[in-house]
């Protein structure tokens, strides 16, 4: 290494991020080390000792994430104490609710930016290096002042996105951002802002691009996807439906998923697509929250029970193999016996693959938090358990039946836990183990399962190579 080569590496910037929450933010994090890594040349690192910057992506979705924010930002304080050039940025829905109030509260963190603002961070951040510092006794930390901007610019966050760069075969693609169901105990509305489409052609040709970069599958990501409405060229508006259509067109592209949707947009036209598009994989996420209508109707999900069963009927009928996930709020105000035992009732009637299932989180300003709420904890908790404990059952029997079965697997690394073998996915999301040489690696197999190890991993043998 010669002398100048010394010197950039020693002045090259390191950039440490932690990620609470859903898929959007993990998604939005990746983009956030990628603005940062053009405009200031930044490198991302796992270790937070050897950081210039830290950023919390943060999730405010249930109250325990966002207690979490001011406990891990307590930490690292004292890294700022030590050193006082550290950069402290906050940026996520926590972010987006509270503004300001951050640095009230936590006045050396020096950027606060929201989930539709981080392209912005470059300019963030130069602005947090010509903020006035000041020294506070209290904290004992330099601290910058005022470098807030958690707005809701539109969609141009995706127009100053750097070309995506990917490591593995599978890859997110953000289609939308924000929602507008306002369903009554969720903050997304208020956090992420209304529902923005990126417009058509922007999305295909960030999907053709990471094709050629090998991936093999893409997960079209969104808050609410199936209202995907994006712009097409013409200035007529492409639906979600159509979208998968010309998704399935790009060369490479092999399996197509989708998160999250909502039941009131599950609409024909999209169930249809399962008829014509085997890419599309046989495993859907279809959030319903409760089996009670009254409960439904309280959360304002606006449709019944019988719509959702009835999407999920005319899908089976169209793909008898399709694996089915959702989630779950338990205890909502006013959720009686008789509402949670509809509950059970439709996790062991529809028999799901897996799901997510959390107790109700009042969130501030949110409408269901008015809603008087007589159901105990001690009460929620118990009915959590129970309703676990079903999913778990339909889940591990689910493993189970693999066992014997060939299944298709997509290929993605060396299982570091076995010598020699590779680790996969299977359509229905298992993890899969077999004994296979790293010329697999990106590649579609068929695995016959040989034994089930967890709840979401099962041991197999190469069968063949699919491509
Ligand atoms: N867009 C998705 C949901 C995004 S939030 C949809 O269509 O439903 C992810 C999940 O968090 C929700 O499905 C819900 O089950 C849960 N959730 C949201 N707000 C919550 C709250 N206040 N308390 C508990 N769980 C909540
Ligand atoms: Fe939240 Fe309902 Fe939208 S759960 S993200 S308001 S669909």
């Amino acid at each position: 290494m010669n002398a100048d080569d010394l010197s950039a590496t020693k002045t090259v910037k390191k950039v440490y991020i932690v990620t609470q929450g859903c898929q959007m933010n993990e998604y939005d994090s990746e983009k956030m080390g990628d603005v940062l890594g053009q405009s200031h040349g930044m490198v991302v690192t796992k270790d937070i000792n050897e950081a210039d910057v830290l950023l919390m992506n943060t999730c405010s979705i249930r109250e325990k994430a966002q207690e979490k924010v001011f406990s891990e930002l307590g930490r690292w304080r004292k890294l700022k104490e030590k050193n006082p050039d550290l950069i402290i940025g906050v940026g996520g829905c926590v972010a987006s609710q509270e503004g300001d109030n951050i640095q009230k509260r936590a006045p050396y963190v020096d950027m606060v930016f929201g989930p539709q603002t981080l392209h912005r961070l470059p300019e963030l951040y130069e602005n947090s290096q010509k903020a006035k510092s000041v020294f506070d006794d209290k904290t004992k930390t330099k601290n910058r002042i005022g470098v807030v901007d958690v707005s809701f610019p539109s969609i141009e966050k995706f127009d100053f996105l750097p070309e995506p760069k990917v490591e593995g075969y599978k890859a997110f693609v953000s289609i939308m951002e924000g929602c507008s169901k306002y369903c009554s105990f969720c903050v997304v509305p208020y956090t992420r802002g209304e529902e923005l489409s990126r417009p058509l052609d922007d999305v295909l040709a960030e999907i053709a691009s990471l094709a050629e970069q090998g991936v093999r599958e893409i997960n079209l990501l969104g808050q609410n996807v199936n209202g995907y409405r994006g712009e097409k060229d013409d200035g007529s508006i492409c639906r979600f439906s159509e979208l998968l259509h010309y998704v399935s067109h790009i060369d490479g592209i092999e399996r197509i998923r989708y998160t999250t949707s909502h039941p009131l947009e599950f609409t024909d036209d999209i169930i249809e697509a399962y008829k014509t598009l085997p890419k599309l994989v046989s495993h859907l996420h279809l959030p319903v929250q409760s089996g009670s209508n009254a409960i439904l109707a309280a959360m304002k999900r606006n449709h019944t029970i019988d719509v959702y069963i009835n999407q999920i009927n005319k899908l089976k009928a169209i793909r008898p193999d399709l694996h089915l996930s959702s989630d779950f709020i338990i205890g909502f105000p006013g959720e009686s016996d008789a509402d949670f035992a509809d509950t059970l009732n439709l996790a062991k009637e529809l028999d799901f693959d897996h799901s997510y299932s959390f107790i109700y989180s009042k969130r501030p300003g949110t409408p269901a938090s008015d809603l008087p709420d007589d159901v105990s904890l001690d009460t929620k908790k118990a009915r959590l358990a129970e309703f676990q404990e079903v999913i778990k059952k339909s889940t591990f029997a689910k493993t189970e039946a693999m066992v014997g079965q060939t299944v298709r697997v997509l290929v993605e690394e060396k299982a570091d836990r076995y010598e020699g073998h590779l680790h996969g996915s299977a359509d229905n999301t298992r993890s899969v183990v077999f004994a296979g040489g790293e010329e697999l690696l990106g590649k579609f197999v068929l695995v016959k399962i040989t034994a089930a190890k967890s709840m979401h991993l099962v041991l197999g043998e190469l069968v063949s190579v699919l491509d």
